[in-house]
């Protein structure tokens, strides 16, 4: 997969050099470019914001620089991937953007070229991303219901999460199988997990995991998987499948006083 993040702070991206995403770059899994808008600034100042129009606070990043840098981007990726009619999937990191889920991710993973614009201040003129749109795909993305400086963060997250599913990124591809939000779990949260010494400050580890009984270690996991979701995000309980709702699974429920039935489950009052 290519990835190109163009930004005004280029080493705010240099954690993407380290652990296995950098390692995915040195192996040639990942191809990661990132790129100093301000190249494509043109004044002595190499300025690329300016006032809002119609007023307002804080400033609106300039549309020139921002055509330029990813027309430049369009250029050298194609050039890279050898397809001349080869376009990036444009994300372009916003509060006002949508939720990014790991479906997105998983999605995104199946991409050959993502490109993300890294906003500043108040955001890019909306005209680059009109413009940006008759070219390819063009995603507003927004990494939860909060307010970053700028769109950095978001790309190391959004990276890091879709990176790490792609072949060969992990040592162990059943990871990314059973944690939380994979589609195997139904999107219920993971349950919370435990490793030696047993006993540790007088609190011990759930005795059915050290029992070796591996369909009542899957059978606990399930059941703390529902308690922690019902407790956590009640959101992503309602939207379980009724198809994957076990008779166990009802008892559980059940005795949160969730109702479930062949439409699905409700959370209770
Ligand atoms: N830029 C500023 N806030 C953001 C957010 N919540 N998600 C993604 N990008 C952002």
């Amino acid at each position: 997969m290519r990835i190109d993040v163009v930004s005004i702070f280029p080493e705010y991206l240099s954690p993407l050099e380290l652990s296995l995403i950098g390692k995915a770059r040195q192996t040639g899994l990942l191809d990661l470019h990132v790129h100093d808008l301000r190249s494509w600034a043109t004044d002595r100042h190499r300025t690329v914001d300016d006032a809002p129009l119609g007023g307002g606070a804080g400033m609106v990043m300039r549309p020139e620089p921002w055509a330029a840098a990813l027309a430049a981007v369009r250029e050298a990726g194609r050039g890279s991937l050898e397809e001349p009619e080869a376009v990036p999937h444009l994300l372009v990191p916003s509060p006002a953007g949508v939720p990014f889920t790991q479906a997105m991710a998983h999605d995104l993973a199946g991409e050959a070229w993502l490109a993300f614009a890294c906003g500043r201040y108040e955001g890019i003129d909306e005209r680059v991303l009109e413009a940006a749109a008759e070219q390819g795909p063009v995603t507003p993305v927004s990494l939860g219901d909060y307010v970053l400086n700028g769109g950095e963060v978001a790309v190391l997250a959004v990276v890091e999460a879709v990176a790490r599913l792609l072949p060969g990124v992990l040592g162990n591809p059943e990871s990314v199988v059973e944690e939380s939000h994979a589609p195997a779990t139904g999107g219920l949260l993971e349950a919370p997990v435990y490793t030696r010494p047993a006993t540790w400050e007088g609190r011990s580890a759930p005795e059915v995991l050290l029992s070796g009984h591996h369909a009542k270690v899957a059978a606990w996991r399930r059941e703390q998987s529902l308690r922690r979701t019902a407790d956590r995000r009640p959101d992503l309980l309602e939207q379980l499948d009724p198809a994957q709702v076990t008779r166990a699974d009802r008892a559980v429920l059940a005795d949160l006083g969730w109702e479930s039935g062949d439409s699905g489950v409700r959370r209770p009052g």
